[in-house]
């Protein structure tokens, strides 16, 4: 389900203290009212519909903020322009995280192109025709609902408004008022005229205290305050107004109406700049995919059913960035535009359409229709997640209800990963029908339809459309490998132990080289040999200060799965029968053992491969 649309039936559940419509909602019930509430309260029950999922998806901030600041320490994740302040929703990659994505898109192209026949690749530009825009509905409809303060001139999302109103401070105090249902009007005057005014100096009743009160006690002795938010709005609602104010969360000002915020950043093509010259950063990678169609088709050697998947950068406005990188404004895509039969082709081709209970998803076949590859396309993701480390247990599927797809959506399934801050989306596996591909055909002028020669007939094919972004994977890897663990070293002393235990498919640097003393050259000699030997072939890490157990700590907290260490055995000071063998310690073990050099780079291309 749509993100907002979550919250949306998540704060309305919640407000209204009804069961959650779904699981999803559920979780996004939780979410707020810990917000609201604080942790503890969730801990105790506070919430009738949330306790029995607290466990699973009560944000956990200190881990969050352990992680966010090993990112930083271990140049993982950077904020983009940082010595400037920073850039809110932009992010940078250090030296482990540009690898760590790297070794990410290079295990998914590789999974989709190199490993298969019926996909192709695909290398866009970011800056399209605008029509394209138009086409797809990306400048009619791609928008968040937006407001005004029309004092403090600040913009808020208009439907996280009360969101954002639960995470202030003085909403404590506010909460504080409301006992059995019922505001203390006097306390809450009060409070508007101390704490609540300061916070909020634009509220009408800061504003004109003598003309609101009286209004604020009438609606109090009719009952009709019986919430913080009935409170806050009675406070903030100006004699006469025809509706209640929502209050400004910055300073109590009246919000305007919302209106519809487009996220796709603008630009202009050409020195003109004029509005004929307007030209927007692409919000996705796949319309690239629809409108390079018929050149795949006709320059490569694919049949339907095929795909054209591509990675690559978007850029969303989003109103509020948030949750580290998971929400941010410029973020890469990895997405697959499968393009297949509609269903009346499959049949007229093999008599019938597969059903989806009775298909067997090991291997495509020609029976196959919409529903059946979509399915497919959701478990075939799901096992590729679980390849590069994150175990079943962290995801979960969200299939959509009906009222929840847009449009031109048959069926959408959320890939979700529980992250310490909630459970959110990873990836969308939509069918979409011919949507796309008729929407251009229509703008452009330009038939985007495919004859099959099997079934002597001409189709506009139909879309599974597998879209994953990177940022949000590369922040569930980190959160999954992320741990931290107490050890007792030779000494007896104990310690904390920060591992990220990363799948060596993905950690960014695979193997440490140490050798044992930097001073000895025989050592550093043969240990840059076995550096060379492996570095061809994988990013290894070569590291010569600090005691042998401080070297290993450093790279447990990068996730390198290997450290190799060269030691007086290795140059056959100890006798020629441990000549040539090294050290091998396993990080998550922290298990050593001793091969040799020879079998050292099969042994570690089996790992990582
Ligand atoms: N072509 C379909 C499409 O773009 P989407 O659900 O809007 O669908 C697909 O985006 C994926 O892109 C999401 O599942 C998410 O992983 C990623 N994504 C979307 N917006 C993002 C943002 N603001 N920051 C980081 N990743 C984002």
């Amino acid at each position: 389900m749509n993100l907002r649309k979550v919250h949306r039936l998540a704060t309305e559940s919640f407000r209204r203290n009804e069961a959650p419509p779904s699981r999803e909602v559920a979780c996004g019930v939780v979410r707020y009212f810990v917000a609201q509430k604080g942790l503890p309260a969730l801990k105790a029950g506070g919430h009738p519909f949330s306790f029995n999922l607290m466990s699973q998806t009560a944000p956990n901030v200190s881990r969050m903020e352990k992680i966010v600041s090993l990112c930083k320490r271990r140049g993982l994740i950077f904020q983009s322009s940082e010595i400037y302040g920073g850039l809110n929703g932009f992010w940078d990659y250090g030296p482990l995280g540009a690898e760590l994505k790297r070794n990410v898109k290079e295990l998914w192209w590789k999974s989709m192109t190199r490993l298969r026949d019926d996909i192709v690749g695909l290398e866009a530009t970011i800056i399209m025709h605008p029509k394209i825009w138009k086409a797809s509905g990306h400048v009619d409809t791609f928008s968040d609902p937006m407001s005004t303060c029309r004092s403090c001139k600040k913009l808020v999302r208009s439907d996280q408004v009360w969101e954002m109103i639960g995470a202030t401070p003085w909403n404590t105090a506010l909460e504080g008022l409301v006992s059995e249902g019922n505001v203390d009007v006097e306390a809450l005057l009060k409070w508007g005229a101390g704490k609540g005014g300061k916070a909020l100096p634009n509220l009408a009743f800061v504003q004109k205290p003598d003309e609101v009160a009286p209004v604020v006690r009438a609606a109090g002795a009719a009952g009709k305050l019986d919430s913080a938010k009935a409170a806050l709005e009675a406070l903030a609602t100006p004699v006469g107004a025809s509706a209640p104010v929502t209050p400004c969360p910055h300073c109590g000002g009246e919000l305007t109406e919302p209106r519809p915020f487009n996220l796709m950043f603008k630009t202009y093509v050409g020195p003109a700049a004029t509005e004929e010259d307007v030209a927007y950063l692409r919000p996705e990678t796949a319309q690239a995919i629809f409108v390079q169609f018929k050149n795949v088709l006709e320059t490569s050697r694919v049949k339907v059913p095929f795909g054209i998947c591509q990675i690559g950068k978007a850029f969303r406005n989003e109103v509020t960035p948030r949750n580290f990188t998971f929400r941010s404004r410029e973020f890469e895509q990895m997405e697959l535009e499968f393009f297949i039969k509609p269903d009346e082709v499959v049949e007229k081709s093999v008599g019938s359409v597969a059903k989806l209970e009775e298909a067997s998803l090991e291997e495509p076949a020609a029976n196959w229709g919409w529903e059946v590859w979509h399915k497919y396309w959701v478990e075939t993701r799901m096992r590729w997640y679980e390849g590069i480390g994150l175990k079943r247990s962290s995801l979960e599927e969200y299939w959509q209800k009906k009222d929840e797809l847009a449009h031109y959506a048959r069926a959408t399934v959320d890939i979700l990963y529980r992250f310490p801050f909630g459970t959110q989306e990873l990836e969308g596996i939509a069918a979409r029908g011919d949507f796309d591909l008729t929407q251009h055909q229509q703008h452009s002028g330009k038939s985007q339809e495919y004859f099959d020669q099997e079934a002597n007939t001409k189709y506009v094919p139909h879309v599974i459309e597998p879209s994953a972004g990177v940022d949000r994977l590369i922040l569930a890897l980190i959160c999954e490998a992320f741990e931290e663990e107490q050890v007792t070293d030779e000494k007896g002393q104990t310690e904390t132990r920060t591992v990220l235990r990363f799948h060596p498919r993905v950690a960014p640097i695979k193997v440490g080289i140490f050798p044992l003393l930097k001073n000895k050259p025989e050592l550093v000699k043969k240990a840059l040999e076995v550096r060379d030997l492996l570095r061809p072939h994988m990013n290894v890490y070569y590291d010569d200060s600090g005691a042998i157990g401080r070297r290993y700590r450093r790279q447990d907290e990068a996730g390198t799965p290997f450290c190799v260490t060269i030691d007086f055995d290795t140059v056959g000071e100890n006798g020629p029968e441990k000549a040539d063998t090294v050290t091998l310690r396993h990080r998550d073990s922290m298990q050593q053992e001793r091969v040799t050099i020879d079998g050292l780079l099969a042994r570690l291309m089996g790992a990582i491969l």
